[in-house]
């Protein structure tokens, strides 16, 4: 695969992700837990190395699940690392995913897309994946960077999400972000 020409994250500059500053900025419990109930199902689609994962998992609780789903092989490494031998261990699934997808199963409750969507070269089919993925009453919080996604683009984006069969509402705010909450369209 060319990571360069589909500008997917390395594996090298994944550290750069998972950072106590970050933490502080970007506080994956707070952001994560309003989505997320005792004894759910969540992915993690593009996990990178785990900044949110591990929160997720402790959210999910004994009876919960995470799956954690990524393009590289690498990045599921860096999960793996962390969670081995913990109390985590068993709550948490490694999907070495291909670019539509396959590799994932559902249902889920919530899909957690932080950082990863504007990475994806087909949009369009990458969120009618979401709509197979979520229950009916399940969601999906998109986060993109404003470094590499103007305002614009996130609006066509989110547009896109909308003619997948989602519905795009407004995200909560966040530092350094741009966030749309994504539910199943109603017909
Ligand atoms: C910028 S990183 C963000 C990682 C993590 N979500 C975070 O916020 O720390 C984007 C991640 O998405 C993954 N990714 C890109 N395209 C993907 C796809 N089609 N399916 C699964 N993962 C993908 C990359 O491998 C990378 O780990």
């Amino acid at each position: 695969m060319d990571n360069k020409k589909r500008r997917v994250c390395p594996v090298e500059r994944a550290g750069g992700l998972d950072t106590r500053l970050r933490a502080l900025v970007q506080n994956p419990y707070t952001i994560t837990a309003p989505f997320i109930s005792p004894g759910a199902t969540v992915l993690d689609y593009g996990c990178g190395p785990g900044f949110f994962t591990v929160p997720m998992a402790h959210l999910v609780g004994e009876s919960g699940r995470v799956l954690a789903a990524d393009l590289q092989q690498g990045m599921l490494d860096m999960v793996r690392y962390k969670i081995q031998g913990t109390l985590l261990d068993g709550r948490v699934s490694f999907h070495l995913v291909q670019g539509d997808g396959a590799g994932i199963d559902g249902p889920v409750d919530f899909v957690l897309l932080f950082y990863m969507v504007h990475e994806i070269e087909d949009k369009a089919a990458f969120f009618r994946r979401i709509v197979s993925l979520l229950t009916p009453r399940g969601c999906a919080l998109m986060v993109e960077p404003p470094f590499h996604v103007s305002r614009k683009e996130f609006r066509e984006t989110c547009a896109l999400a909308e003619a997948s069969g989602l519905a795009a509402k407004t995200g909560p705010r966040m530092l350094l972000s741009k966030s749309a909450v994504l539910t199943i369209k109603q017909t």
